[in-house]
């Protein structure tokens, strides 16, 4: 069966993080990300811009008794102030809080910020994966600056797939970066 595209981002990262790495959600949103991350990992780095956000992800880790998880108040694009660690994998579903203020959305501009920043301390064959919606308020433009942005990449140092809906434009759609 085709995987929805959370379940198919959370494979590809099941298939490379272990309990030795460092990773990074960049959007922990409600925190089931952040979860399952954290069930494989280290240690996740969790990175939300609303304290609603921090809370409900700090309060699904207590439930489940998970204490790997250091949580940021904070924008993405400043993932350098608090990562010195090198990184395996980063996770950013984009979009807003479900549930929230729909006009609290990631941006092209701070998602690539972080993302640059990312890319300088992911190990090889580790993985930058997003989830990009459309339909949401400026989606299209934020879609429109990832994708410009990872077309551009050298194929030599980064391999970039996007796994998409061909029949219908406006589900959300993953782009998976590996470091080659
Ligand atoms: C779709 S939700 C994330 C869902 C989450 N990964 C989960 O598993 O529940 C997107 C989140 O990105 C957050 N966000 C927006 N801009 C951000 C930024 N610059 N840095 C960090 N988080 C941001 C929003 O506050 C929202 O909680």
């Amino acid at each position: 069966m085709i995987k929805k595209v959370i379940p198919f981002v959370h494979n590809k990262l099941k298939e490379i993080v272990t309990t030795d790495d460092y990773v990074i959600d960049g959007t922990c949103g409600n925190g089931y990300d952040t979860l399952f991350l954290a069930r494989l990992a280290r240690k996740v780095y969790a990175f939300d811009i609303q304290e609603l956000a921090i809370e409900n992800t700090k309060e699904r880790m207590k439930r489940n008794r998970i204490h790997n998880v250091q949580f940021i108040l904070d924008s993405h694009a400043n993932v350098d102030k608090y990562v010195e660690e090198n990184i395996k994998a980063a996770v950013f579903n984009l979009g807003y809080l479900p549930g929230s203020d729909k006009k609290v959305v990631t941006k092209g501009e701070s998602t690539l910020e972080a993302v640059k920043k990312i890319q300088k301390k992911l190990v090889i064959g580790g993985l930058i994966c997003f989830v990009v919606y459309t339909g949401k308020f400026g989606g299209e433009e934020e879609s429109n600056d990832l994708l410009n942005y990872v077309n551009g990449l050298d194929h030599k140092s980064f391999n970039v797939i996007k796994y998409c809906y061909l029949n219908n434009e406006k589900a959300p759609y993953v782009v998976i970066m590996e470091k080659l």
